[in-house]
């Protein structure tokens, strides 16, 4: 372990697998900074809806984020943990998680030239301070040295009944069905992109969180990044 080199923890793991609540709360007890990186790749969803730019054209993607910046700014106290900012304008959760973006942005994910300006926006935010990652490749691509490196998973049950529960408590109504079908679809397209494909990283810790609520998770994160 190199001493001079910041903290940096990696979270991994498909939707709804308790990531963001996890990579949070462990940012919060350390006192470091924390970055869900999706939410960078569901503002450049949004960009693309509202400037109609072709989803399944990566070089006009590429072009888009150039013309209108994706900023980031780690703020703890922010309500999503940080800010975020798409071409000047604030992205709030409801913009983030909107049944519009959710539907484009594992194909918006899906380009390298895509990844490759997010990846290295990501890498230059972690070089300054201490943080908690989370997203897809974090562990494998972005910040491969990262001293803790967690693969974060759940049954499809136990993802499906969180990700209700969060939609529901932000006041939209879901069938379970179709959430359970939108999930299974982003796993599929997420676990099969040519780029950068989600998948544990070699000397991840696989963490299941079927029944072990995020407290109980940040316990062994904590550990892990103790021993
Ligand atoms: O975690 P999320 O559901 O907000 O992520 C939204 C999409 O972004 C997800 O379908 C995959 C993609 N993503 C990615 O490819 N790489 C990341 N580091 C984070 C998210």
């Amino acid at each position: 372990m190199n001493l001079r080199s910041p903290l940096q923890i990696a979270i991994d793991g498909p939707a709804a697998s308790g990531k963001t609540t996890v990579a949070r709360a462990l940012a919060r007890r350390l006192r470091v900074l924390y970055l869900d990186t999706g939410a960078m790749y569901r503002a450049l969803a949004y960009l693309a809806l509202r400037t109609g730019t072709d989803v399944d054209n990566g070089a006009a993607l590429a072009r888009l984020v150039a013309a209108q910046p994706i900023e980031v700014r780690l703020d703890q106290a922010a309500p999503l943990g940080f800010c975020i900012t798409a071409g000047g304008q604030e992205l709030d959760e409801a913009a983030l998680q909107s049944k519009e973006v959710t539907a484009i942005v594992s194909a918006v994910a899906a380009h390298a030239e895509v990844r490759s300006a997010m990846v290295r926006a990501q890498r230059h935010i972690a070089q300054g301070s201490p943080v908690v990652m989370a997203g897809r490749d974090i562990g494998t691509v972005v910040l491969p040295g990262a001293r803790v490196k967690i693969y974060l998973t759940a049954s499809p049950e136990a993802r499906i009944a969180r990700r209700r529960a969060q939609l529901e408590e932000s006041g939209v109504n879901v069938d379970a069905r179709k959430l359970a079908e939108e999930i299974q679809e982003r796993d599929r397209l997420d676990e099969t992109r040519a780029v950068s494909p989600l998948a544990p990283a070699h000397d991840a810790h696989v963490i299941d969180s079927s029944d072990i609520d995020a407290a109980g998770v940040v316990e062994e994160i904590c550990r892990l990044a103790s021993s």
